[in-house]
């Protein structure tokens, strides 16, 4: 979702602010612009669309200016316009400002600064605060005071930037339940939303806290609180690599990181479940280790005792989309190593009920980015009523880092590809290794159970690189489903799941209707859909579920549904039912959807990019979506 960026120093700021706004292109927008302070005015340049079109702006105007903001947008409050893109200016051209969140009270905000006589000229919630600063400032000439006026009465979750012609030496940056970093270099300064947009040229970061400022100089920086009261906080040096974003020769970083998840599995293993190899009797280890990527200084692991987690009696898994599916296949394993009972909620539904959590139950936050507005807003919510919480993100400097008492991170490296496919396995990977651990630590598993299922695991990379080999036989049966608009994805138990992601991946990314369900219930409505036109594709692994599911397959088959399956090698049962199979090497059951995906996102990838579409940035999707 939306990006802010920042730079002041000796350099040409719109080059660097070009530069790391692509780092921020990943997270998905429609509009961006920069505003820059070029003489005795603010310079600002702004275009719908991709950053090519402000790219050719930039090269047209060439503004000379060595301080700025930039910023890519997702529209939330007006269409992705010129005029609706970020920055926003006061009507006396001082301040220029971008902003991440929504301003929930931005209505009420608007009427009252309309009566007072300030012209509106968008249609976003953003323009509010450009005029409260000029107002404020107004009142003393005191920007710093001006700005914590300002955001004392905004309501919601926002990050800001801004920038004044009055003050030509700095930047001011505003949190609010949002992310934003400083970095600082020799005699230069920088701000993003996101650190990789910083790593690029410093490894020296301060990281907002929630409810912060900083004013941000060319070689100094000051922090304060919305009261203005000063906190004083050294920046940290990182030690680790900046993430590198390069496609390495695939056509799409969705192909590369697709092909990535063998090796996404075996570092997630080798993390968490070290010298396996030399001792397959070696717990888990969750262990709690200094994060020195955060200037917060946090520590990730899981940090409950032996007693706390065996005195856990219910799990509350909450995500959106793909990480809700891989909550989904969570539940399942979790209820059948650990016999707790586990319930999984969408995010945006759970955090405004009286959710019933507490101090025995251990909720759950899944989230790639780890700044998912809705996932953090029930985190929130539960951690509230007392209960244990626990987030899986990849991304062990995100927001949900921060307020999750423990943590396990998904070793994935950056995701770039809008829809998520290698993170997806790798929070597969981290339920399988939970459920393991808990059982461990609860007596539910013996240990020679759990030596079997870590080889089981350790064996998954392989099979998913022998999935992988059959790249161009998927291709050729995915391309007979292009013609498809609606395709419908069955499965039952483990894969249950797998069927919603399967329909999630090809909706996203080929824009086809796609809709998965429990295999079962297709007889309780859905099955009216069906007709020649419409492929039904099933998920089916040798197991408890298998007959049942064929038989579902069959009860589409005599509606003369296009039948599809990801079915294993040797089912000789198979090819009486579909009409073609994406095979795929015999795999236990339990642990299937570890694989039974790839197939489905290999068939997603290939449907969309024959149709053209925008493979790595689907229409109106956002990679971190920071808003409710
Ligand atoms: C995945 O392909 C999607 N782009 C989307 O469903 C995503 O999983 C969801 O928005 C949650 O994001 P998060 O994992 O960063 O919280």
């Amino acid at each position: 979702m939306c990006g802010i960026v920042g730079y002041l120093g000796n350099n040409q700021a719109t080059p660097v602010l070009l530069s790391k706004l692509r780092c921020l292109e990943y997270r998905g927008y429609d509009s961006a612009g920069v505003a820059v302070i070029e003489g005795d005015r603010l310079n600002i340049i702004k275009s719908a669309g991709k950053l090519s079109n402000l790219e050719t702006l930039l090269q047209q105007e060439r503004p000379s200016s060595t301080i700025g903001i930039g910023h890519t947008r997702w529209a939330t409050h007006g269409s992705p316009t010129n005029e609706n893109a970020h920055p926003h200016t006061d009507s006396t051209g001082t301040f220029a400002v971008v902003h991440n969140g929504i301003i929930e009270n931005y209505a009420q905000l608007r009427t009252e600064l309309i009566e007072q006589g300030y012209v509106f000229t968008t249609e976003t919630d953003t323009e509010v605060t450009v005029h409260l600063l000029s107002r404020e400032y107004e009142k003393d000439q005191d920007i710093l005071g001006a700005i914590i006026r300002t955001v004392n009465v905004m309501k919601g979750a926002f990050a800001l930037g801004i920038v004044s012609l009055k003050h030509r030496d700095r930047i001011y940056a505003v949190n609010h339940h949002y992310s934003l970093t400083v970095g600082l270099g020799e005699n230069e300064s920088f701000l993003a939303s996101d650190s990789t947009a910083v790593r690029q040229y410093t490894n020296k970061i301060v990281r907002l806290e929630q409810s912060e400022i900083a004013e941000i100089k060319t070689n100094s920086y000051r922090l304060f609180s919305f009261d203005g009261t000063e906190a004083f906080r050294e920046p940290v040096s990182l030690n680790t690599e900046p993430y590198k974003i390069d496609k390495e020769g695939f056509k799409h970083f969705l192909l590369k990181e697709i092909n990535e998840q063998p090796l996404v599995l075996r570092q997630t293993m080798s993390k968490y479940l070290p010298n396996f190899s030399s001792n397959p009797k070696a717990p888990i280890s969750f262990n709690v280790e200094r994060f020195s990527a955060d200037s917060s200084e946090g520590v990730y692991g899981v940090k409950m005792t032996d007693n706390e987690i065996k005195s856990i009696k219910r799990i509350i898994i909450v995500a959106c989309g793909t990480a809700l599916n891989a909550g989904m296949v969570g539940k399942l394993v979790i209820e059948q190593l650990c016999s707790i009972p586990v319930e999984v909620e969408i995010a945006s539904e759970i955090q405004t009920r009286n959710i019933l959590a507490d101090e025995s139950t251990l909720v759950i936050a899944v989230s790639q980015s780890g700044e998912t507005a809705d996932t953090l807003a029930a985190m929130k919510a539960a951690k509230a009523k007392g209960a244990y919480t626990l987030g899986i993100t990849n991304r062990p400097d995100s927001h949900l880092a921060q307020i999750a008492s423990n943590l396990i991170v998904t070793e994935c490296g950056i995701e770039v590809s809008v829809a998520a496919t290698k993170t997806y396995v790798a929070q597969l990977m981290c339920f399988y290794l939970l459920a393991i651990y808990l059982g461990e630590k609860r007596g539910s598993i013996s240990q020679d159970h759990a030596v079997e299922m870590k080889k089981t695991l350790h064996a998954m990379p392989a099979l998913m690189e022998q999935i992988l080999a059959r790249e161009e036989e998927y291709k050729t049966l995915s391309l007979k489903l292009a013609d498809a608009s609606d395709v419908v994805f069955i499965a039952r138990g483990v894969n249950y799941p797998t069927a919603l992601e399967g329909a999630l991946k090809l909706k996203e990314l080929s824009y086809i209707h796609a809709s998965g369900y429990a295999a079962g219930e297709l007889k309780h409505g859905p099955i009216a859909v069906l007709d020649s036109a419409v492929p039904v594709i099933t998920v089916l692994v040798p197991g408890k579920v298998y007959e049942k599911t064929l038989s579902n397959a069959q009860e589409s088959r005599a509606r003369n549904a296009r039948m599809v399956a990801v079915a294993v090698d040797g089912d000789e049962m198979a090819p009486e039912t579909f009409d073609h199979i994406f095979r795929i090497p015999p795999v236990e059951e339990l642990f299937s959807p570890l694989v039974t995906i790839v197939p489905l996102q290999l068939m997603s990838y290939f449907v969309a990019d024959y149709l053209g579409k925008d493979v790595d940035q689907p229409r109106n999707l956002a990679k971190s979506v920071t808003v409710e």
